[in-house]
């Protein structure tokens, strides 16, 4: 199969666009027929391989999962033993640890559930990673409830497009924090109120919210938590960061620790792709409550200028990669 790989970390330059053997499924997993991947910050830090302490688990010289990308959608054409929810022929989206930036990839069947009938195999990409981490920073983490003042710091980023529509979804009044080029975008997609963060700082303001989801951690702790009402929280949602060697962990262990003694800060959350919340996100989208937002689309060869958009940290909504169909 054709796929893009690194043998080693560093910038775009170590991916190249292969011929590689095809994977097989084993126990609890199948092979899926990949039409179409999306990209996202954590597929950048894996290919530089930085912050440098992520290392000690992704492979200290090489990266260990040598083809990018985690989301993807496509159609099922084996399966492994042990398997008895997915067929052949089934059209399914998820997260795929093995890479998805390629013509097939291997999936354990409980990171990946049908297709939302109603996207189109590029749509459907674009939900995984970005879509989960949205439900669980305002849903779980945030205990979001009808009539809560949610601010989104980086609102119409990846994470940010389908954190708002969640909010709304619980019905919290919405705060988007993003561009000027990316208002109309925030309004569309149901925020009540939009601050443009080159006009207004909103840690500076006299408001005050339930839940502050921060995608951008451009504010210092102290300062972020200002905006926070009095049993509120705040969460730490960047793993964008200028340090090399510890990049935003430093950031999450001060807030982790902090959260132990100072009120209105939460802890820092990790959100990996579960059936359940693929599920929840198809309800909503089938609802007509939740809708990707495409900002690019590449094909699998061009694979490294979509890594060079993730890298500008100003994409509206997601950047996709079409890989068949
Ligand atoms: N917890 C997890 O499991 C998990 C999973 C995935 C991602 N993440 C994290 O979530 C964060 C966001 O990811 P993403 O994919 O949404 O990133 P993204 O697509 O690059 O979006 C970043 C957004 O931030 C906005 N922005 C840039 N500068 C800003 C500023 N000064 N103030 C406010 N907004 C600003 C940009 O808006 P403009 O274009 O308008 O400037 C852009 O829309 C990342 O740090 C990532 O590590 C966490």
């Amino acid at each position: 199969m054709k796929a893009i790989v690194q043998d080693t970390y560093g910038g775009t330059d170590v991916l190249s666009l292969r011929d590689v053997a095809d994977p097989t499924p084993k126990n609890g997993a199948v092979l899926v027929a990949v039409r179409a991947a999306a990209l996202h910050i954590g597929d950048l830090m894996l290919m530089r391989g930085e912050p440098f302490v992520m290392r000690i688990g992704t492979g200290l010289r090489r990266p260990k999962k040598p083809i990018p990308g985690f989301d993807f959608a496509g159609v099922v054409t084996s399966v492994g033993q042990d398997v008895s929810r997915v067929e052949p022929g089934d059209e399914v989206f998820g997260e795929a640890t093995g890479g998805s930036c390629a013509e097939y990839v291997v999936v354990t069947t409980e990171k990946m559930a049908p297709k939302p009938a109603a996207l189109t195999f590029l749509e459907a990409a674009a939900v995984p990673v970005s879509g989960v981490t949205a439900l669980r920073g305002i849903r779980d983490a945030g205990n979001v409830k009808a009539g809560d003042r949610v601010l989104i710091n980086g609102a119409t980023g990846g994470v940010g497009i389908y954190a708002i529509q969640i909010a709304k979804s619980l019905q919290a009044e919405v705060t988007a924090v993003c561009g000027p080029g990316n208002i109309e975008l925030a309004r569309e997609l149901g925020a009540d109120h939009v601050i443009d963060y080159t006009q207004d700082d909103y840690t500076q303001g006299e408001a005050q919210y339930d839940l502050v989801l921060d995608n951008v951690a451009n504010r210092s702790l102290a300062d972020a938590r200002k905006a926070v009402a009095a049993g509120g929280s705040y969460i730490s949602n960047s793993a964008r960061s200028e340090g090399r060697w510890f990049g935003a962990v430093g950031r999450m262990m001060h807030a982790a620790v902090s959260s132990l003694f100072v009120r209105k800060q939460g802890r820092p959350f990790y959100s990996p792709v579960r059936r359940q919340d693929l599920l929840d996100l198809t309800e909503l989208i089938e609802g007509g409550k939740l809708r990707p937002v495409i900002d690019r689309t590449y094909p699998l060869a061009k694979t490294t200028a979509a890594m060079d958009y993730i890298a500008s940290g100003h994409a509206s909504g997601k950047t996709v990669i079409k890989i068949a169909g």
